[in-house]
């Protein structure tokens, strides 16, 4: 008998982990209003930073890459956390979390313990999109906020400015991501900025022969070498779409085939000889529907990554710390919980 429901046990806990689903009514009981307050906070923060967009969509997929889409990358350093923030993509590089918690603050006012810091993030990412014309899509929710970070993980996962496209598939690949996603998602450069640092070797000794990037267009590095000299200024900033800089449009892809991609990693989707994802580049470079289409599509299946749900990790009350950080006795209480939970979403 004993065996038997063992072995019950085991298939309804199966159902239940492959059945954990996000939903876009989740909230439609508990805080209806969710979408216009992320909505609100960040037409008005953009209002002096008209990047912030931008950076907030990244803070998602910089998540998402990182054990799932479930907050991780917002916790910061303490006893028991050693935070993402601190990463080779993160540090001194991503923005926005101040922004992060100022929509935490409005939604604690109008429905308290209720909204997930993943599933802001995620809704963030949606809202900036469409408020530089970009495509609306239906966010799936009911993700939940983790207990843990994993800087190691963090330095494996992202992908680096000066990836080739082998290494771009591979990063995507782990995600489940395929070849369209890898080039849909990286539409997102077409908005936001990226500091000198990130692409100043592609300006003047690209491997060492002494010449700059083949791939960069000659009049594009002209321009850059201005804006970021040889050996200073690597935090000078420049617009990743050098065509429409605060615009979500498709110009990120005919900008690939003008050799005027900022990144070494944006402009490898076109430049590396026989690759399938130049076709996906003259796709979308000629179809803006296509791209847009293509781009909803990937970002929900980003949002899918390896959530938590049900009773899994918790609904952070502050997107910086787990729940009772200030020790580490109640630390060890929260994931003795968290364990509790996955047996109990049964
Ligand atoms: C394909 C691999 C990718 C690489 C190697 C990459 C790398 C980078 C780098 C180096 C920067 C500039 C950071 C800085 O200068 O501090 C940047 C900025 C940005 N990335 Fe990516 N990225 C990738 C994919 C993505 C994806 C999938 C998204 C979102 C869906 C995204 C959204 C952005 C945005 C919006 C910015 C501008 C942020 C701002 O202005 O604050 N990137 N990325
Ligand atoms: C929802 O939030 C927006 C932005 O804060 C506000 O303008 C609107 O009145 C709210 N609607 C409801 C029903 O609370
Ligand atoms: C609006 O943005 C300003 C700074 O840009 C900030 O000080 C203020 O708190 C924000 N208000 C709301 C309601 O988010
Ligand atoms: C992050 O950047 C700061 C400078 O702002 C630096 O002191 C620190 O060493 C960096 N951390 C890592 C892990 O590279
Ligand atoms: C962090 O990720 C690394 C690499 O996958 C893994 O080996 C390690 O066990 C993880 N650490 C924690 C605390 O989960
Ligand atoms: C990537 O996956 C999507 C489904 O998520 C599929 O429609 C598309 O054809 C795939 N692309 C490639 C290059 O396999
Ligand atoms: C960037 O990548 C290129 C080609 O893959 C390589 O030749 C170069 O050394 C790399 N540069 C840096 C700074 O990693
Ligand atoms: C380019 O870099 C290589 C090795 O990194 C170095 O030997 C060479 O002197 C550099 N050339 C110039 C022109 O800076
Ligand atoms: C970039 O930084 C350098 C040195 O820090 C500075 O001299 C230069 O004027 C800056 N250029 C731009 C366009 O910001
Ligand atoms: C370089 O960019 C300019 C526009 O910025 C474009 O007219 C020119 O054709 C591009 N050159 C190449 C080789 O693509
Ligand atoms: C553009 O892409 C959309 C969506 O994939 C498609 O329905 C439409 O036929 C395409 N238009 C052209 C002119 O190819
Ligand atoms: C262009 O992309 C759209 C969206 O991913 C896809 O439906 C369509 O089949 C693609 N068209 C071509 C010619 O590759
Ligand atoms: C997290 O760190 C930021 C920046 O250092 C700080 O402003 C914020 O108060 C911290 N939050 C918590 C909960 O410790």
């Amino acid at each position: 008998m004993g065996a038997v429901w063992g072995t019950i046990f085991v298939v309804l806990a199966a159902i239940s982990v492959t059945h954990a689903q996000l939903s876009p009514t989740f909230y439609d009981e508990t805080c209806p209003n969710v979408t216009d307050i992320v909505s609100g906070v960040i037409q008005n923060a953009s209002q002096s930073d008209p990047r912030i967009g931008a950076s907030l969509i990244r803070l998602h997929f910089h998540d998402c890459f990182v054990q799932g889409c479930d907050a991780s990358l917002l916790l910061n350093d303490s006893a028991t956390i050693v935070s993402e923030q601190q990463a080779l993509g993160n540090n001194n590089s991503i923005r926005g979390l101040d922004v992060v918690n100022n929509i935490k603050s409005a939604l604690e006012s109008s429905c308290p313990n209720t909204v997930s810091c993943a599933d802001i993030l995620a809704i963030a990412a949606q809202s900036s999109v469409v408020l530089a014309g970009g495509p609306s899509w239906t966010v799936q929710l009911g993700r939940r906020d983790s207990l843990t970070a994993n800087l190691t993980l963090a330095n494996l996962n992202l992908p680096g400015p000066n990836s080739t496209l082998e290494t771009l598939k591979d990063r995507f690949s782990v995600q489940g991501l395929n070849a369209t996603d890898l080039v849909a998602l990286s539409g997102a450069h077409t908005f936001g900025r990226a500091q000198c640092s990130t692409f100043v070797n592609r300006l003047y000794n690209f491997s060492g022969d002494g010449n700059p990037d083949s791939t960069l267009n000659t009049t594009y590095l002209a321009t850059l070498r201005q804006i970021c000299p040889q050996n200073a200024g690597g935090t000078n900033l420049t617009n990743l779409d050098l065509t429409t800089a605060d615009t979500f449009d498709k110009n990120y892809y005919s900008n690939l085939q003008l050799q005027n991609g900022l990144l070494f990693s944006d402009q490898v989707l076109f430049s590396t000889s026989g690759a399938d994802t130049i076709a996906i580049v003259n796709n979308f470079s000629s179809n803006q529907t296509a791209f847009f289409e293509a781009f909803a599509a990937s970002m929900i299946k980003m949002g899918n990554i390896n959530p938590l749900t049900g009773t899994q990790g918790e609904i952070r009350t502050q997107c910086n710390a787990v729940n009772g950080a200030s020790g580490l006795i109640m630390g060890g209480v929260a994931s003795a919980k968290s364990q509790d939970a996955s047996v109990s979403s049964i």
